[in-house]
C-alpha cells in the first residue's frame, strides 16, 4: 500500500503552503468527509494537497478512503521508516499522511528526534499548495495544537445545540488561551443555505458579544444530502463517486471561494510550518 510517491518535481523549502485545519467541538460533525471532499475539490482545481491524518484514535481518513496504510508517523519517529515507507496516494494527486496514532508521540521527542523528523520533513520533494489537518473533536490538547499550527481553521457545526455549543467552547479556548482570532466557519449537513446563514448569525453574534476582536467568516454549507452516507459505505470520495450530488456540488464552490480569499499572513513555508508543529 506504501508508494515510492516522494519523486520529482524538487521540493522548494520556500515554497508557500496553506495549513487548513478541519475541526470541531463535537465528533460526528462531518470533519473527515469535509477534509477528504475539500482535498478531492482542490486537486480537481489544480492544487497539489497533502492530507494529515490527525485525529488521535479515530483514523478515518484512510478508512472513508478505502485505504490501510500500514505505518504511520510514529514509525518515522521511531526510525524504522522513511516518509515516504509511510505516506500513502490518495485519489488524483492527494497524498495521505497518516498520524492519528503517532499524534501524541509529536509533543514528547528528543531533541535529536526532532531535528531528524525536521531534516526528513524539510526534504519531501514536492511542493504541497495545500495541507488539510483532519484534528479531531473537541478541546484535547492535540485538537488546540494542531488549530494552533494551522494558519487557518475551518470549524464545522451542524445545526444540532450539541454541535453548537461545543464549537463555540473550542473557539472560545482557541481566543482565550491561544490568542486566535480568525475562524472560518462550515455548516454541515443543513436543509438549506438560509437555515445554515441563521445558523451562522447565531454563532456570530454571541461570539461578537463576549469575544472581543474575534472575526468569524461564513465559508458556506453542505447540505444534507444521502449520496454522502451512500459514499462512505463504497469507502469512496463523494465528489468521485457521486460528482454530480448537491453535497458534491457544494464543495466544489467551498474549495473555489476558499482559493479566491486567502488571507494574509495566512501562508507561509513549509519548513516554517513543520518547526512550529515540532516547536523547533
Ligand atoms: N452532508 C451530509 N449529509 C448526510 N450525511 C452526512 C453529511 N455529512 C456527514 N454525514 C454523515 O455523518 C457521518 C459522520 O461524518 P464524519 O466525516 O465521519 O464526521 P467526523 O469526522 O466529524 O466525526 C458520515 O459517516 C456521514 O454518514
Ligand atoms: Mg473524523
Amino acid at each position: 500500500m506504501t508508494v515510492n510517491c516522494l519523486q520529482g518535481n524538487h521540493g522548494d523549502k520556500e515554497a508557500q503552503i496553506r495549513v487548513i485545519s478541519v475541526t470541531s467541538g463535537k465528533g460526528g460533525v462531518g470533519k473527515s468527509n469535509v477534509v477528504i471532499n475539500l482535498g478531492v475539490a482542490l486537486d480537481k482545481l489544480g492544487k497539489k494537497v497533502l492530507i494529515l491524518d490527525a485525529d488521535l484514535g479515530l483514523a478515518n481518513v484512510d478508512v472513508l478512503l478505502g485505504l490501510t496504510p500500514e505505518y504511520n508517523i510514529s514509525h518515522v519517529i521511531r526510525g524504522e521508516k522513511s516518509l515516504s515507507d509511510i505516506i500513502v496516494s490518495g485519489p488524483g494527486n492527494i497524498k495521505i499522511m497518516p498520524a492519528s496514532s503517532g499524534v501524541q508521540e509529536l509533543t514528547q521527542l528528543t531533541n535529536d528526534q526532532k531535528v531528524m523528523l525536521l531534516d526528513m520533513l524539510e526534504s519531501m520533494p514536492i511542493n504541497f499548495d495545500v495541507l488539510l489537518i483532519d484534528t479531531g473533536a473537541g478541546i484535547s490538547d492535540m485538537v488546540l495544537y494542531f488549530n494552533m499550527v494551522a494558519h487557518e481553521k475551518i470549524v464545522v457545526f451542524t445545526q444540532e445545540p450539541t454541535s453548537l455549543t461545543d464549537g463555540y467552547a473550542l473557539i472560545k479556548v482557541l481566543y482565550q488561551k491561544h490568542g486566535e482570532r480568525f475562524f472560518r466557519v462550515l455548516i454541515n449537513n443543513i436543509e438549506t443555505e438560509k437555515q445554515a446563514k441563521t445558523i451562522f448569525s447565531q454563532i456570530s453574534k454571541v461570539a461578537d458579544h463576549f469575544l472581543d476582536g474575534i472575526s468569524l467568516d461564513f465559508l458556506g454549507s453542505i447540505p444534507r444530502d444521502t449520496s454522502v452516507p451512500k459514499a462512505v459505505m463504497q469507502q469512496k470520495p463523494l465528489l468521485l463517486a457521486f460528482p454530480d450530488s448537491p453535497a458534491s456540488k457544494a464543495f466544489l464552490n467551498i474549495a473555489k471561494r476558499l482559493l479566491k480569499t486567502p488571507l494574509p499572513g495566512q501562508q507561509g513555508t513549509i519548513r516554517l510550518f513543520w518547526q512550529r508543529l515540532l516547536n523547533v
